[in-house]
């Protein structure tokens, strides 16, 4: 993205300085939720950086370390005199205390973790209407033993004498608790009270001040020239699709790689609709064929992902060359990809993490970094949940909105070992009777994925006088709020049986079902 774009671009109005916690990214998302724009950065922002960006308040996160561990992360203390209204959260209030004179301990009875009721000992901003004996989620080793002058003790748990502070004539304020995980019964209250009340922020975050001022930014970027998006069908290629759409019209090209690993009846629907219905631009590849050919005989998953990845670059290097020339590439990259890598490395102009990693196998399917391209990614702001509004108000339908997750390689790293065409038309309506029967049941939108794997094996049945010989299918349903853990849920029996019986009457080479009751870890979800 060019410097000159760069500068008309929002800045956060509340900066969280990442000290290491697990929770950085959910803070920033909890005060999107309140309308505000917010960013993770690291710890190291110098004070003229924050200076330049001028945020209305800072948050100073949690973290893994104790503030008398050598190399635990500081910040330029000067931050405490800006004027600037900070919240120190758990590792950052103790580190707060430190570099103000007071003094952290280890826990004086035990380390706290889990659920507590808080009791408030005094009125405050911060704590303005959180109820008395409310449960706030504690996770912490060390106390506060002394405050430095000029703080209150607003409220202590039963294990921690100081559970929140105040010193309210410099707006310092920390708590010991996590506002930001939903355990914390008024945590949004407490993130509320510092965003509005204290900090100032006004609620002006929205989808439609984000076309506002995305729009004349995309077309001030790239101008008349042309672009090109792979698009796929997920909600983030879809929205940039629909958004690159509104901006520069015709001079987007969306291209749609079939490689034959999609479920049933997409490539079709998604061409009816992008290029029927939305007259957006979208040529179709049909690479079916190659795809097939090269995984002929490959029984290595790892093998599987490389192979389809390589082969995905190929087809679309050469069809942007006959379709092109473009000049711009744009990509549905999120604000998680951005930041994903923890590290101290955030370039605190943009938020971004500079050595931006992203987890290997999720890269398959996608386009490697040195295309000659330039970039547009006007999505590398939003979370996903923001994503699915915008593709919401731009006027994409629930079916692309609340599609559950499908990874890049597709079923061909959910039937198992060799892929065949036979293989894949089996899957493809075993998977579309999984799907129909969660959505009649009106559990689709409860459950994170459901679908069939089809497993390389034949096991022995019996329909009708006959001895059947197939294969075996698995359905895998799991819970999850970000893929990384994941329950297998707890689907009603009835269901279960609706399921089974249609695809050993409908599917004739499957003859067996199983139900996947294995949660990640130590499974994965997808079985490769
Ligand atoms: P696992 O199987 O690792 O998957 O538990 C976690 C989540 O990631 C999805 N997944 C992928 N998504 N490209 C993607 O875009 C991929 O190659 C890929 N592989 C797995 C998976 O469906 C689950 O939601």
């Amino acid at each position: 993205m060019s410097q000159k774009s760069l500068k008309k671009e929002r800045g956060p109005a509340i900066l969280i300085l990442d000290f290491g916690s697990q929770y950085s990214e959910l803070i920033a998302r909890r005060i999107r939720e309140t309308n505000v724009f917010s960013l993770v950065v690291s710890n190291c922002i110098s004070i003229d950086e924050i200076a330049d960006i001028n945020p209305k308040g800072i948050i100073l996160s949690g973290g893994p370390n104790s503030v008398y561990d050598q190399a635990s992360p500081k910040c330029d203390v000067e931050i405490f005199n800006l004027g600037i209204p900070i919240l120190g959260i758990c590792y950052g209030m103790q580190l707060m205390v430190k570099e103000l004179g007071g003094s952290v301990t280890p826990a004086i009875k035990k380390a706290e973790y889990g659920r507590a009721p808080i009791n408030i000992d005094l009125e405050s901003d911060l704590l303005c209407d959180v109820k008395d004996k409310s449960i706030m989620w504690m996770s912490h080793g060390d106390s506060i033993n002394s405050l430095p002058q000029g703080f209150n003790k607003i409220a202590h748990t039963e294990n921690t004498l100081h559970a929140a502070i105040s010193n309210n004539s410099n707006k310092l304020f920390g708590v010991q608790f996590h506002p930001e995980v939903i355990h914390s019964e008024f945590g949004m209250q407490v993130i509320k009270n510092f965003v509005h009340s204290i900090s100032n922020c006004a609620a002006d975050w929205t989808t439609n001040t984000f076309l506002e001022e995305t729009i004349p930014q995309i077309r001030e970027q790239v101008g008349n020239k042309k672009v090109l998006l792979a698009l796929s069908g997920g909600v983030d290629s879809s929205t940039l699709a629909f958004l690159l759409s509104k901006a520069i019209g015709e001079n987007l090209t969306c291209m749609f790689i079939d490689q034959g690993f999609m479920r049933k009846g997409e490539p079709e629907f998604l061409m009816e609709f992008f290029d029927k219905k939305f007259h957006i631009k979208v040529e179709y590849i049909n690479a079916r064929e190659r795809f097939i050919k090269k995984l002929k005989g490959i029984i290595d998953p790892e093998e599987k992902r490389k192979i389809i990845g390589r082969e995905f670059i190929r087809v679309f290097e050469e069809e942007s060359n006959r379709l092109g020339p473009f000049e711009y590439l744009a990509q549905g990259t999120l604000y998680p990809d951005v930041i994903e890598s923890a590290g101290t490395n955030i370039d605190p102009k943009t938020g971004d993490r500079i050595a931006v990693k992203i987890k290997s196998h999720h890269n398959v399917g996608g386009l490697p970094k040195d295309l000659q391209f330039k970039l547009v990614e006007p999505l590398r702001k939003l979370f996903k949940d923001e994503v699915r509004k915008l593709g919401s108000a731009l006027g994409l339908p629930d079916e692309i909105i609340k599609r559950h997750p499908f990874p890049g390689p597709g079923l061909a790293i959910r039937i198992l070992g060799e892929v065949t065409d036979e293989k894949l038309n089996c899957l493809r309506d075993a998977d579309w009777i999984v799907r129909d029967e969660i959505k009649k049941a009106g559990l689709y939108n409860d459950i994170w994925q459901a679908f069939a794997v089809l497993l390389p094996v034949k096991t022995v049945g019996v329909m009708g006088d006959k001895r059947t010989y197939a294969w075996p299918l698995v359905i895998r349903c799991v819970s999850s709020e970000d893929g990384m853990t994941a329950d297998w849920s707890k689907i009603p029996f009835e269901i279960l049986t609706r399921i089974s019986n249609r695809i050993v009457n409908e599917v004739v080479q499957v003859n067996r079902v199983v139900y996947d009751i294995t949660s990640k870890p130590p499974g994965t979800i997808e079985w490769e």
